[in-house]
């Protein structure tokens, strides 16, 4: 027999292709694919007959049965598992239980998966580049700062598992139009940055924003002042870069606090101001090639062969000369490309921006190619609104958006509460920790477990609850096993080397364990965290059966040892799952 598959899935697909055209004289146009199934029907389904049979004019049912025919001969097919013709040309496959305890023996421990998921993939080494958070400056994070986090950071984690060279890139907003208010507006109003207290600077420079806003509105001459003040600033007047400093400062401080307190950490932080002195080359390169039209001081690349962005240019820069968002953006994937030797770059943000990244997108291809640079993938991972009971964008009831940091300190509360009156015994130290690991999970988990591009209805209640697909539901499963594992220890009883499963509960167990990799390969393909999300929420619920119909201690040995195997190896699972999440895993709560 080959070696043991890490992915069955895969392997399915290859060995139902091979053998179908081998020994069954299929053609090259049979594709089979290959799903996890219900768990009724036996481990997976593989499709493909059906529509191939379609295709050839040949009875679909007749063609499953010589395919299967020709499996059952095939001597690593049939060591492994066993299938059956369904429906109108499926075949049901049920892996063996020696090949689940074969599979378990092998990949069941935290280090043997790790490796053979480094090799399930050409990641390798890739430089990929992540692109996530980049809050504004000069403004609070807000509730939906939360996706770009969570979501950013979990993908971080997920593309270094599987061995890229992943690289962090927090691209702060910080040479934007905010700051040709904010300046305008601490003129005005006679403002003294330095003489703001530390921790207060940002409440201050939000409503002085907030009215500022409010007067480049109604009147054109303050406007016209504030557009004056962003040249200024981006022409190098000493005065007004140093307020800028300033301003930067204090904003990233209190960005930091929230980075800290959930767990999230970045390699590069440059921001768009980095690149004010490269949208130079930026601008002459468009024109060079032929890509960009000027008008008066505004440069524009039209897209005229794209239907819906025929009559809206992309703008890289304004009337006045000014930067803008789109000219630092190219500027930022040449430098990511020729200095930190991007082969792709991931983008995570709301997907009210996915025309900017289309028509970023679009641009840097006609640009990169006309000067022969190395292409890297572009990809936009955009997601959903985060709304409030009403559908709407989550606001306070005064109309303002919900701060990022008052969502995490009174998620951290209420977790304290809960965990207060759920085990009064845990030491207040630990408690303290655990409180936020259970607050700050929950939030994250709350978020990454909703589908990416839909939008969804903020409730802390539900994300903080113990039931359901929580995260506080996994870390309780897994300090559940934690507290299986410290009573084995103490009566000095071992998990077994031999895993195969003998009942029926511990094969649903098992069956559920060796999805694992599948889950992961998926969320990966697909940019999707909800799709782990559910896969561990479903290993959960397995356990959670498995403990509450199956005996542990008090069986034979043979037994005992068989079933605490089986929860170390959920517990493995479901600890690399949760920090993957960036979520924080307890033994013990
Ligand atoms: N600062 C932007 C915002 O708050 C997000 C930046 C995303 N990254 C980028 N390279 N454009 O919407």
């Amino acid at each position: 027999m080959g070696e043991i598959p890490f992915n069955f899935l895969n392997y399915l697909e290859g060995k139902i292709g091979e053998i179908a055209r081998e020994c069954c004289a299929f053609g090259s146009d049979f594709q089979p694919t290959v799903r996890p199934a219900d768990a009724q029907f036996g481990d997976f389904q593989a499709n493909g007959i059906l529509s191939y049979g379609k295709r050839r004019g040949t009875n679909p049912r007749q063609l499953a049965g010589q395919l299967l025919a020709a499996l059952e001969k095939d001597s690593d097919f049939s060591a492994r598992a066993r299938a059956e013709v369904s429906g109108g040309g499926f075949l049901n496959i049920s892996l063996r239980a020696a090949a689940l305890g074969e599979w378990l023996a092998a990949y069941g421990g935290a280090e043997e998966f790790r490796r053979a998921a480094a090799a399930a993939t050409d990641l390798a080494g890739r430089r990929i580049v992540l692109d996530y958070s980049c809050p504004n400056s000069a403004k609070q994070m807000h509730v939906g700062h939360l996706r770009s986090l969570a979501i950013g950071d979990c993908l971080y984690r997920l593309l270094s598992f599987f061995g890229a060279k992943a690289i962090r890139d927090n691209h702060i907003g910080d040479w934007g139009t905010q700051f040709g208010i904010l300046l305008r507006q601490l003129r005005v109003e006679g403002v003294d940055l330095a003489s703001i207290p530390a921790g207060e600077g940002l409440d201050l420079l939000e409503s002085l924003y907030r009215k500022g806003n409010g007067e480049v509105e109604r009147s054109p001459e303050a406007l016209a002042e504030a557009r004056r003040e962003l040249v200024a600033l981006q022409n190098g007047d000493p005065g007004r870069l140093a307020s800028w400093k300033k301003i930067n400062e204090l904003s990233y401080e209190s960005f930091q606090k929230i980075y800290d307190l959930a767990g999230v950490e970045f390699d590069l932080v440059l921001g768009e101001s980095f690149y004010r002195n490269s949208v130079g080359r930026v601008y002459g390169e468009l024109l060079q090639c032929g890509i960009a039209e000027e008008n008066g001081g505004a440069l524009a690349v039209f897209h005229r062969e794209h239907g819906r962005f025929r009559e809206q240019p992309f703008l890289v820069r304004k009337f006045d000369g000014a930067s803008n968002y789109a000219a630092t953006d190219l500027a930022t994937v040449l430098y990511r490309v020729e200095t930190l030797g991007a082969e792709e770059i991931l983008y995570v943000t709301d997907g009210r921006q996915r025309d900017h990244f289309e028509q970023l997108f679009l641009t840097v291809k006609k640009w990169f190619s006309a000067k022969g640079y190395p292409l890297p993938t572009l990809r936009h991972v955009w997601f959903g609104t985060v709304c409030g009971v009403d559908g709407k964008a989550i606001k306070t009831r005064s109309g303002e958006p919900v701060r990022l940091q008052e969502l995490f300190d009174s998620a951290i509360a209420q977790a304290a509460e809960i965990l207060a009156e759920k085990n009064p015994d845990l030491p207040p130290d630990e408690r303290k920790a655990v409180a936020r690991a259970v607050g700050v999970g929950a939030l994250k988990y709350g978020d990454l477990s909703q589908n990416r591009t839909s939008d969804y209805v903020f409730s802390l209640g539900k994300m903080l609850s113990f039931e359901g697909n929580t995260a506080s539901y996994l870390q309780y499963a897994l300090a559940r096993i934690g507290a299986i594992r410290r009573r084995a220890e103490g009566e000095s009883v071992r998990a077994a080397t031999c895993l195969e499963p003998a009942t029926a509960e511990e094969r649903a167990f098992a069956r559920r364990l060796v999805l694992f990799p599948i889950a992961l390969l998926a969320t990966l393909e697909d940019l999707r965290p909800h799709l782990l999300c559910g896969y561990l929420y479903e290993l959960a619920c397995e356990f959670s059966s498995f403990y509450d119909s199956c005996r542990i201690f008090g069986e034979a040995e043979e037994v005992l040892g068989r079933r605490l195997g089986l929860c170390e190896v959920a517990a493995n699972f479901l600890a690399m799952g949760l920090q993957l999440l960036g979520i924080v895993p307890l033994h013990r709560m």
